[in-house]
């Protein structure tokens, strides 16, 4: 038996496990840099709880099955749902906005590709309790401060906007049916990846007489040129008869993120329509700049979803991100960190009878915050010399009976390679100098 991890699954050796730190470091420290507060829920939820609002795709993507007890669960595929049932449970409790973050692992069945795998973790930020735009142009500032906190900067990556209540008024607009919108959104939605595949659908979509040159008209213009200007985007919404209401919202939160200084990341994109049902107002996504890699980011405003888990209404808006992607770009980019395994001091013996002195000093300086590691098994003073340079050691301890005898140690720079005799009284302290903490 050869049993490996399942395909689209990852095992994190200390390498790979270093640059996920990393992420998940700068995720936290931006995160509460913003006043956000860390939560979690079960990776296993009830079933129900993605079948009713998630939408079809991520329903087509679940892990479930049949518990011991008959229940009908489903690993987490996304985060949203669990965060609206927690808020639905104890809404009026809850100091609103509620700033709330998790890093929750989660599962979906998709197929393997570059971007994609079975698991990812993601970055869930949800601002909850505040209806009006400065709470989305809070949460997209954010997602870019995260990014700019990894090294990322807008030569990297672009955030591209857009808002359902304006595509919904230009669907009322064209007088297209729940059916032809929803086509109309896919065809939206894959027109980068496919265009070919989104005109087909697009043509399915706009059977109804008089008012196909007027879609044709407009689809044209939200796929070609991108992105809009503010203006265009105004001369769009007189030419299709949008009302005001539709964007007004969306004008506020656009001028906001440039009054934060971050318009260079900005693009008004109407293509991003987002795949999840539960979007009502704000959506968005964060991409690589040039284009070559999947979405690193995806979030919006959601306005229905607590009310619909049995909650108070209470207006939401938020983001995920993930790992995988994310990743890939700081690769490409070389902004990963080396990792090393390391260690501040290598304690060595010279012969048996050191051991319980060793055992007994390692204690002593762990306690006072060194990293320090000995040999496990009797060992040659070289080989342990070697060892304590493999682990990258600062210094090397050497207590054999000589020194002890005179109530010393052998204290070894590793880097400058010089020794000198230390008394064990001054140890943690020369210790602690020699490494700068
Ligand atoms: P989503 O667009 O499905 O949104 O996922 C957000 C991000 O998670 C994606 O942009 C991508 O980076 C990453 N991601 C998704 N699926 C995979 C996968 N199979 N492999 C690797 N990475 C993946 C949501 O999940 C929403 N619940 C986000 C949200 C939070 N909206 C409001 N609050």
């Amino acid at each position: 038996m050869h049993p490996q991890a399942l395909p689209g699954f990852r095992d994190f050796y200390p390498d790979e496990f270093a640059l996920r730190a990393h992420i998940f470091q700068a995720w936290r420290q931006v995160a509460t840099r913003y006043g956000f507060e860390e939560y979690d829920g079960p990776p296993l939820e009830p079933l129900e709880l993605y079948t009713a609002k998630s939408g079809d795709e991520i329903v087509g993507q679940l892990y479930n099955f049949i518990d011991k007890g008959e229940r009908h669960v489903a690993l987490r595929p996304e985060m949203t749902p669990t965060l609206a049932r927690m808020v639905a449970a104890r809404a009026n409790g809850l100091k609103k906005p509620i700033r709330w973050f998790s890093i929750p692992q989660l599962f979906r069945y998709e197929r393997q590709q570059k971007g994609r795998l079975k698991e990812h973790f993601q970055l869930n930020c949800d601002l909850i309790g505040e209806p009006g735009p400065l709470a989305d142009a809070e949460i997209i500032a954010l997602a870019i401060d995260v990014m700019q906190a990894l090294g990322l900067d807008s030569t990297d990556f672009r955030v591209r906007v857009s808002d359902r209540r304006i595509l919904e008024g230009l669907m009322q607009s064209l007088r297209a049916d729940e059916g032809d919108r929803a086509k109309l959104y896919r065809a939206l939605d894959i027109v980068r990846k496919a265009p070919g595949q989104a005109a087909a659908l697009f043509a399915e979509a706009v059977p109804r007489g008089s008012l196909v040159g007027t879609a044709a008209d407009a689809f044209q213009r939200l796929t070609t040129p991108r992105p809009f200007s503010t203006e265009e985007l105004r001369e769009f919404l007189a030419r299709f008869g949008i009302p005001e209401v539709a964007s007004s919202d969306f004008f506020r939160v656009v001028s906001a993120l440039s009054e934060l200084q971050l318009s260079s990341f900005v693009e008004i994109d109407l293509t991003i329509v987002r795949g999840l049902a539960y979007y009502t107002g704000t959506v968005f996504e964060l991409f690589d700049a040039k284009g070559e890699l999947r979405a690193i980011c995806g979030g919006g405003r959601y306005d229905n979803l607590v009310g619909a888990l049995g909650g108070v209404d209470l207006p939401c808006v938020g983001f995920g991100m993930g790992d995988v992607v994310l990743g890939e770009l700081l690769k490409d980019k070389g902004l990963v960190p080396t990792h090393r395994s390391t260690i501040d001091v290598f304690i060595a013996g010279i012969e048996g009878g050191d051991v319980p002195h060793i055992l007994r000093l390692a204690h002593e300086l762990r306690d006072a915050g060194l990293r320090v590691e000995y040999a496990l098994a009797p060992q040659a003073l070289g080989k342990q010399l070697r060892l304590a340079d493999t682990r990258n050691a600062r210094a090397a301890v050497v207590a054999g009976s000589e020194e002890r005898a005179r109530g010393e140690v052998m204290l070894k720079d590793l880097v400058a390679k010089t020794q000198r005799p230390v008394s064990m009284g001054d140890l943690i302290p020369t210790l602690h100098a020699m490494i700068g903490r």
